[in-house]
């Protein structure tokens, strides 16, 4: 059942929490208050955003603020907070600054939403979840990250185009850390239910594959003073709806392991169920041994990074 007046917190007021903010107030999801850091750039963006409602035609109020008291009782908080990658620099290095900005809005967020979920967006993004989850101190059900929504929406895209097909038919699978380690699933990837393995060759689902682990850098290369937003925000969005609206939708998400998949302690993206409860299950896919393998690489990479915030005292 959908939450009665949900209200849903976004911290970080640039380019993908502006645009998540949209898409959830257009799509009458529920109220935002989007938050930043910066003076005046939460509030123009919002007031610019509420100056929108009688040509869009919704009902959804937009707060901006720079202050957390506006945030009480979110039942979402989708976290954006932070620098985005310039060319030449990879999630990685956004680490230490990120951190040092995910785990105070957290501790921010926690005391003025006890029983929120939180998303978080901002990179490196499995570090970032486990910052986040570890501050919060709140159960890992409802604390993840989003990534696969959006590395396998690019891959939906790159089949869809390859194959001359309506991306709606098109469902694809990608697991693992949001890194160069992530690990595309063309086993389990599918056009209304046939596999792609069926439809295209070896050589083109490796191209498929090879793209959608360089999709965030594909974009970067053209933006050049910034990284991709349109796709991440409505993916971001996607998954708040499914926890406002209870719609118990199935989607790789970043969430906390503990022994699924033979991993414990990490968060990494795999298929989970999401409602109002946050992620309801994990859903363990049988793997062959090389999926696992590269499944476990990917993973070790997140682990490593987490090491690094430990030795950082960030967490
Ligand atoms: P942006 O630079 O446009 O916006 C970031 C916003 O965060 C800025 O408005 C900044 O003022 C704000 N901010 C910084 N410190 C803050 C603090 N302490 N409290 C509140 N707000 C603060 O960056 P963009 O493009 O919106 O990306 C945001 C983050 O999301 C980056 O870390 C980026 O790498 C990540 N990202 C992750 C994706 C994913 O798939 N998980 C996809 C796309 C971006
Ligand atoms: C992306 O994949 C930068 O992580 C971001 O576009």
């Amino acid at each position: 059942m959908t939450l009665k007046n949900p209200k849903v917190t976004v911290v970080g007021a640039g380019n993908v929490g502006a645009t998540c903010a949209q898409r959830l107030i257009e799509k009458n999801v529920s109220d935002v208050v989007l938050v930043d850091i910066i003076e005046g750039i939460p509030q123009g963006k919002a007031l610019d955003l509420m100056e929108a409602r009688p040509v869009e035609l919704h009902d959804r109020k937009i707060t901006g603020s720079n202050d957390y008291a506006a945030t009480k009782d979110s039942d979402v908080v989708v976290i954006t907070a932070g620098i985005a990658r310039k060319p030449g620099m990879s999630r990685d290095d956004l680490l230490k600054t990120n951190a040092q900005i995910v785990g105070g809005v957290t501790n921010e967020v926690v005391k003025y939403s006890p029983n929120s979920i939180i998303i978080v967006v901002s990179n490196p993004l499995d570090v970032m979840t486990h910052l986040s989850w570890v501050k919060s101190k709140f159960p890992p059900e409802r604390v993840f990250g989003m990534a696969g929504v959006l590395d396998s929406a690019r891959m939906r895209f790159f089949i869809a185009e390859a194959l001359n097909v309506s991306c709606e038919d098109v469902q694809a699978m990608v697991l693992g850390g949001h890194g160069d380690q992530m690990v595309p699933m063309p086993r389990f990837s599918t056009v209304s239910g046939i596999p792609i393995t069926e439809l295209l060759s070896p050589q083109k689902i490796n191209e498929i594959n090879e793209r959608t682990k360089n999709g965030g850098i594909e974009i970067v290369n053209y933006l050049k003073t910034g990284s991709a937003y349109y796709a991440p925000a409505s993916s971001a969005a996607t998954m708040v709806e499914a926890i406002i609206q209870d719609r118990k939708r199935v989607f790789p998400v970043c969430a906390h392991l503990s022994g699924e998949y033979g991993l414990k302690d990490v968060f990494v993206g795999v298929p989970v169920k999401l409602g109002q409860k946050g992620i309801e299950k994990i859903i363990e896919l049988k793997l062959a041994s090389e999926e696992l393998e590269a499944l476990h690489k990917s993973a070790d990479a997140v682990k490593q990074n987490v090491a690094k915030l430990s030795e950082l005292a960030l967490v």
